[in-house]
């Protein structure tokens, strides 16, 4: 066991709920102390110390920073794309004040490593769409977008300017079954699964033909730690860096999903997610994640939905 002790913040999350799980499986349960704004997420319950704390009370976080001598934190608590467009300003000042004040205070307390997640949302209408480099042109269309390629920055900032270790993935599409997304463009690619059990028959937000990046949650886990515990001397960028798994529409999950339920069917009715969605790429380059710190995911789309249909249906 390493002696890190690893602060979560945004632990019942889609992402924390597994990535506490997996830290706690790799650095031991007491080193990973799990905190949320929500109550205690039951897959969470039994493994390991939880807070509840909301990140916008950076008196709080520090306060358990010092009682827990913290030497990393993971900072997971945001609002998503489309719940960032129903309310701007309010994701504005959750994903950036809760940013700042985590970097400021990572300076000051002298916390070793940092992890902060972005998205494919940074990128925008103008950015060419097919395997979309790590360098290219950048802007988002949306709050969410906005705000995750000025947090980019930030850390970049904050790693120039005072050697901060801080890291970044943009993620693509995340499913899982473990915990569900919420308020973002590409939750379809969860639904699509929980409703074709439930009921064989799927409405999606999105048309047949819109094309996303999308990964399976095992593999963006493991990129989060593999980044996280890759040397600092081999990181070339301190913006966030691309990775990539797989890339359907849905109309190719429904199809992967026919394989095993036959008669699942699906309609669609887009809504104001289309216009997040046809802002966004459709495949991602993640050349330099490759050659950086040899990152490689495991999970195509026919073994995601084989395991996600078989773990749900439990
Ligand atoms: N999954 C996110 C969303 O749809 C993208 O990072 O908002």
């Amino acid at each position: 066991m390493k002696s890190e002790k690893i602060l979560l913040l945004g632990s019942c999350g889609q992402i924390g709920v597994e990535l506490t799980l997996a830290l706690r499986a790799q650095y031991g349960n007491d080193a990973v102390i799990a905190t949320d704004i929500k109550e205690e997420h039951p897959l969470l319950k039994g493994s390991g110390p939880f807070y509840q704390v909301d990140v916008m009370d950076i008196n709080a976080v520090l306060a358990l920073v010092k009682k827990e001598s913290i030497t990393q934190i993971y900072l997971l608590a945001a609002l998503l794309s489309a719940t960032g467009e129903k309310m701007p300003l309010k994701a504005w000042d959750i994903n950036m004040t809760s940013l700042l004040q985590i970097l400021e205070l990572s300076v000051q307390e002298k916390i070793a490593k940092v992890y902060w997640p972005s998205s494919i949302a940074v990128f925008g209408s103008t950015t060419p769409k097919q395997a979309t480099p790590q360098k290219t042109i950048v802007e988002p269309e949306t709050v969410y977008g906005i705000s995750k390629y000025a947090g980019e920055n930030w850390c970049q900032y904050y790693a120039k300017r005072y050697g901060l270790d801080v890291r970044s993935i943009r993620y693509p599409g995340l499913i899982s079954w473990k915990s569900l997304p919420g308020g973002g463009t590409t939750d379809y690619a969860v639904d699509i699964y929980l409703q074709a059990l439930a009921q064989k028959k799927y409405t999606c937000f999105l048309s047949e033909h819109t094309y996303l990046p999308m990964m399976y949650m095992d593999d963006a886990i493991r990129a989060t730690i593999e980044l996280m515990e890759a040397p600092a001397a081999q990181l070339t960028t301190r913006l966030a860096y691309n990775i990539a798994a797989m890339s359907f529409s849905p109309k190719e999950i429904a199809a992967s999903i026919q394989q095993h339920i036959p008669d699942f069917t699906i309609d669609y009715a887009p809504d104001f997610r289309q216009q997040i969605a046809d802002g966004w790429p459709q495949s991602i380059d993640d050349s330099l994640a490759q050659k950086d710190w040899n990152w490689k995911a495991a999970f195509d789309l026919e073994k995601m939905t084989a395991t996600m249909l078989e773990n749900l249906s439990k």
